[in-house]
């Protein structure tokens, strides 16, 4: 069946429509390639064509970008070059065609998706939110292939254009417009007829060249010759490799390919394009990184479909948590209440929530009016009102069981009897809290993660009789609002934080132990954590992380061993960035140094010797992360490998170089993780203990068929 459908008009503009049959979005597959390039030749031959516009089929998307499954599977540099030089030749079929050629992008435009568009002479755009033009390719360790690198500086200058492809960031329509990305944006519903009006008035004209973003005079003297240029070279280097660490190859390389194309030339380019190309796509980080394309989707599909719709919320407690959630719902057009003590509590929840609307539209992720709306949805009380006529409830109060329960028991007498309440905890109960309900089949856990607005994860607790309707309605509900959910079962901690805590336990005892706060953070920083566990500590509140970490002594004993130096900074009122001093000091909520105060307190409680060198510190903690998620395994908290390590990824950020935890794990080999257990183990105390699960699995070394 064909993708593609040409209509040729009487007024010599032909419209190719692309619409990949069978599926939801346009991808650019061999097949697809093979089509268009074949297309693209009769094209050229037929002389009715005065004008050619290029536009999608789908609703909602104009091309996501190559099949990431034919590049997952490519394990031969030469397959991969050759995956390139033919998006190149096809591309530039599109470049050289004789008469004006227009892209019109309504939704995403990715990858290839925006390689085709640059090939052609204008690009008119959607002002849709959906409308999104980048060039995510380093995303998955590779970098833009059918001439990205060499065509995207050419039209929008150096700077604008590594500021897109190096941290492979997407544009909204009004920087695409800046950027001279796109010639016009219009609405969605005049698209084509602005897309023709275009090609209609190209018609016999020369080709635009040159550069089309509207850049500053420091910028365009910056960028206008070759050694002013190697300054912005030099300037983005630092910068990936500051945000980087050197983990990721892609983003380097494709600063390379750019500044190779700018002085060689674009023949030279296109060359060297598709070399790095084939190195990039057979490498282990790009397919750590695709695993983790994949982890997401994992998370996407793992839904059972629901009924059960949510037009109203209540939002209960509205700190930190609660207003960035009664946010996310009001953004995604739910009604909110949000209820607090005092009013002053409450119109804290509206400022948190403000703030982030305010923030979102300064990103252009929203236009001013639906930032609005979304802000109007919420309301605010001190009382039940609002309760009777909630679809569902989400308790974001206090970490404290019995306020929690009196939360419920006030939520249900007003409720209808089909509402549902969820409880944000992080580490209580769903079983017990639900012990308090009159309807615990409707009594589940749903844990997002802080900020709301940019964590993706969200945790649902299943407790021992919540039914699998009400998981059902909130994992669809999840999804609804943008987010990923991971289902588990009740626990100390669930899932996340019961392997995060071990983590953040083992920093402080190797801080206690004399290692610098610096010197464990950094360790940690360069394995490729997205923050130190100190500035982590500090994130989360150190009054939280004491709470949670108390719940998870309670449930797993000895295994999370207690730390006086957290104890300690707990009473003497360090919470850590909400009141300015923790691990760090604060000024007006920026991080500065560490806090001087921190070694003295811990050295009082040095129970043992040493600095710890770089390796064993993040051994100790990553390892003990590996032996928690074996008995979390174990303790079937959750049964799936993969969806395990989605949840580190997409809750904490584990590394997503490294694939995923387990798959790190596999990667070492449980054998290697066991030998260095049993070392730690004789050397640090009993919490290294390897576990069975892992124990077994070292004796073959076979963690890799637990994964599969
Ligand atoms: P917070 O201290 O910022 O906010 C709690 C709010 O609940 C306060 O505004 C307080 O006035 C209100 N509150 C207390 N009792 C109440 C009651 N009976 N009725 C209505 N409101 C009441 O705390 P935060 O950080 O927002 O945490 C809230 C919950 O979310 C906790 O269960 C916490 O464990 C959980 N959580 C926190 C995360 C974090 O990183 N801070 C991450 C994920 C979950």
């Amino acid at each position: 069946m064909s993708s593609f459908h040409l209509n040729i008009r009487t007024d010599g503009i032909a419209v190719l429509t692309f619409d990949l049959p069978g599926e939801k979005v346009n991808k650019l597959t061999t097949d697809v390639m093979s089509e268009l390039d074949r297309l693209l030749d009769e094209i050229a031959e037929n002389h009715a064509i005065k004008a050619l516009v290029i536009r999608s089929g789908k609703h909602d998307i104009f091309i996501a970008g190559a099949d990431i499954a034919e590049i997952r599977d490519i394990t031969d540099t030469n397959k991969g070059e050759d995956l390139s030089r033919k998006g190149q030749s096809v591309m530039g079929k599109i470049e050289s065609l004789a008469f004006p050629t227009v892209a019109a992008i309504h939704g995403p435009c990715l990858g290839g998706g925006l390689e085709l568009a640059l090939a052609c002479s204008h690009r008119v755009i959607s002002n849709d939110t959906r409308t999104v033009l980048g060039l995510p390719e380093v995303k998955i360790g590779i970098l833009p292939g059918f001439g990205g690198t060499q065509r995207l500086p050419r039209l929008i200058g150096l700077a604008n254009s590594l500021e897109m492809i190096l941290p492979g960031k997407s544009v909204h329509p009004k920087k695409a417009k800046k950027f001279g990305l796109a010639d016009e944006v219009t609405y969605q519903e005049t698209l084509l007829d602005v897309a023709m009006q275009v090609a209609n008035q190209a018609i016999g004209k020369p080709r635009p060249t040159g550069i089309r973003a509207k850049r500053p005079f420091l910028i365009r003297l910056l960028e206008s010759n070759s050694l002013t240029r190697a300054l912005v070279y030099r300037t983005a280097r630092k910068s990936v490799l500051d945000e980087t660490r050197g983990n990721y190859p892609a983003p380097l390389a494709a600063l390379e390919a750019v500044r190779y194309g700018l002085s060689h030339g674009l023949v030279a380019g296109y060359e060297n394009e598709t070399r790095t190309l084939g190195g990039l796509v057979v490498s282990d980080v790009s397919k750590n990184l695709i695993n983790v394309f994949y982890l997401n989707e994992a998370l996407k599909k793992n839904v059972t479909p629901s009924q059960f719709s949510v037009a109203r919320a209540s939002v209960i407690g509205a700190g930190i948590m609660g207003g960035g959630i009664a946010q996310l719902f009001a953004e995604k057009g739910i009604t909110v209440r949000m209820k607090d003590v005092t009013p002053k509590a409450v119109s804290m929840g509206f400022r948190t929530a403000d703030g982030i609307f305010r923030k979102r539209s300064k990103k252009s992720i929203l236009d001013p009016l639906q930032a609005r709306d979304g802000m109007d949805r919420i309301t605010g009380a001190t009382d039940a009102s609002g309760f009777g006529t909630a679809d569902l409830a989400v308790e974001a109060v206090v970490e404290n069981m019995e306020v929690k329960k009196a939360v419920l028991r006030d939520f249900e007498q007003a409720a209808k009897d089909t509402a549902l309440f969820a409880s944000n905890t992080s580490s209580l109960s769903i079983t017990e809290l639900a012990s308090a309900a009159k309807r615990p089949e409707q009594v589940v856990g749903m844990h997002f993660f802080n900020p709301v607005e940019k964590m993706p994860l969200v945790e649902i607790v299943k407790g021992q009789r919540t039914s699998p309707e009400t998981v059902a309605a909130i994992a669809s509900l999840s999804r609804k609002i943008g987010k990923l959910p991971v289902v588990v079962n009740d626990g100390p901690g669930f899932l996340v934080n019961r392997i995060l805590m071990p983590y953040l336990g083992e920093a402080l005892t190797m801080l206690e132990e004399g290692s610098g706060l610096d010197e464990i953070d950094q360790a940690l920083l360069r394995f490729g954590m997205p923050m130190g566990a100190f500035i982590l500590l500090d994130e989360i509140g150190i009054d939280i992380a004491h709470k949670v970490s108390g719940i998870l002594q309670q449930g797993l004993g000895t295994r999370i061993k207690p730390s006086q130096l957290l104890e300690d900074l707990y009473k003497d009122g360090y919470l850590g960035k909400k009141n300015g001093k923790g691990f760090y000091l604060y000024a007006d909520g920026k991080r500065g140094k560490p806090n001087p105060l921190v070694p003295a307190m811990a050295a009082k409680h040095k129970d043992a010797r040493r600095p710890v060198p770089e390796q064993e510190i993040i051994e100790r903690a990553v390892f003990l992360m590996i032996k928690e998620a074996a008995l979390c395994l174990e303790d079937k908290i959750i049964d799936r490998v993969d969806l395990l390590d989605a949840a580190l990824i997409f809750g904490i950020g584990f590394p997503p170089f490294r694939g995923g935890l387990m798959r790190y794990a596999e990667k070492l080999g449980a054998k290697y993780i066991v030998e260095r257990l049993e070392v730690y183990k004789a050397t640090c105390g009993e919490r290294f203990a390897p576990p069975k699960f892992l124990f077994e699995m070292s004796r073959d070394d076979l963690i890799g068929q637990i994964i599969r």
